[in-house]
C-alpha cells in the first residue's frame, strides 16, 4: 500500500504471495460513498456481518467514464486512538494524488486486486495496465480483506480511509472506518 513497504513486499513474495503476514486484524465499522454524478461513477458497497467478528463487503462499482490521464485518485489515511472524530490525524501512509493508470500499475496491482480479485470481476492485468478498463457495472460479492500488500505492522486504533476518484465531470468519494487490533494467535 505504501511505497516504503515495497521492499517488504518483495521479501514476503519470495515466501508466499497469497498469505499476508500481518500482525493485526481489522474490523470495519462503517463504509459510505458519495458521487457527484451517479451516471458516470457510482460506488455502492455495504457491509454484511457474519457471526461476532466476521464481515464481508458486497456491492457494485458502476464505471462509465473512459480510462485516461484525466482520471485521478488519491487516498488519505487518518488514525485515531479512541475513535473520537476530533482525534483523527493524517498519517504518512496515504497515496498522493496520481493518475488512476499509475495507480493500476502499483497499489491496485499489488494490493487491491490481491484482496478483491477473487470476490469481484474487477479488471486484472498481468503486469502493467493494457487498455481497456471496460465501462461496466462491476460486482463485489462477499469480499474480505486478507491484508496482502498492506503493512505487516499497524498501530492499534481506528483508521479512517478516504478515497477520492476524480475526473473532469465527476468526483467519487469512498469513506470507511476500520478498527485495527493486534492479531490473536
Ligand atoms: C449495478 O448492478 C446492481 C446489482 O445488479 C443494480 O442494483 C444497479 O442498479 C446497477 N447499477 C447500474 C448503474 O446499472
Ligand atoms: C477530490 O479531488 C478533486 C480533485 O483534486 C477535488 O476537487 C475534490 O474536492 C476532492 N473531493 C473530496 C471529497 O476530497
Amino acid at each position: 500500500m505504501f511505497s516504503y513497504f515495497i521492499p517488504l513486499l518483495i521479501i514476503s513474495a519470495l515466501y508466499d504471495d497469497s498469505a499476508a503476514k500481518t500482525s493485526w486484524d481489522c474490523e470495519p465499522k462503517s463504509i459510505s460513498a458519495y458521487s457527484t454524478n451517479e451516471n458516470l461513477l457510482k460506488v455502492d458497497v455495504r457491509m454484511e456481518r457474519v457471526g461476532r467478528a466476521g464481515f464481508f463487503f458486497t456491492g457494485t462499482v458502476f464505471w462509465n467514464i473512459d480510462m485516461d490521464e484525466s482520471v485521478m485518485v488519491q487516498l488519505e489515511l487518518y488514525r485515531s486512538t479512541t475513535g473520537a472524530e476530533s482525534d483523527y490525524k493524517l498519517t504518512p501512509m496515504s497515496i498522493p494524488r496520481q493518475t488512476f493508470i499509475e495507480y493500476i500499475n502499483t497499489y491496485y496491482r499489488d494490493m487491491v486486486i490481491k484482496n478483491l480479485g477473487e470476490c469481484s470481476d474487477l479488471p486484472r492485468y498481468e503486469d502493467q495496465y493494457v487498455p481497456p478498463w471496460p465501462k461496466k457495472n462491476y460486482t463485489l460479492t462477499r469480499c474480505t480483506i486478507n491484508g496482502v500488500g498492506m503493512p505487516e505492522v499497524l498501530l492499534a486504533g481506528f483508521y479512517k480511509i478516504k478515497v477520492n476518484i476524480s475526473h473532469p465531470e465527476v468526483n467519487q468519494e469512498v469513506k470507511a472506518i476500520v478498527k485495527v487490533t493486534p492479531k490473536m494467535f
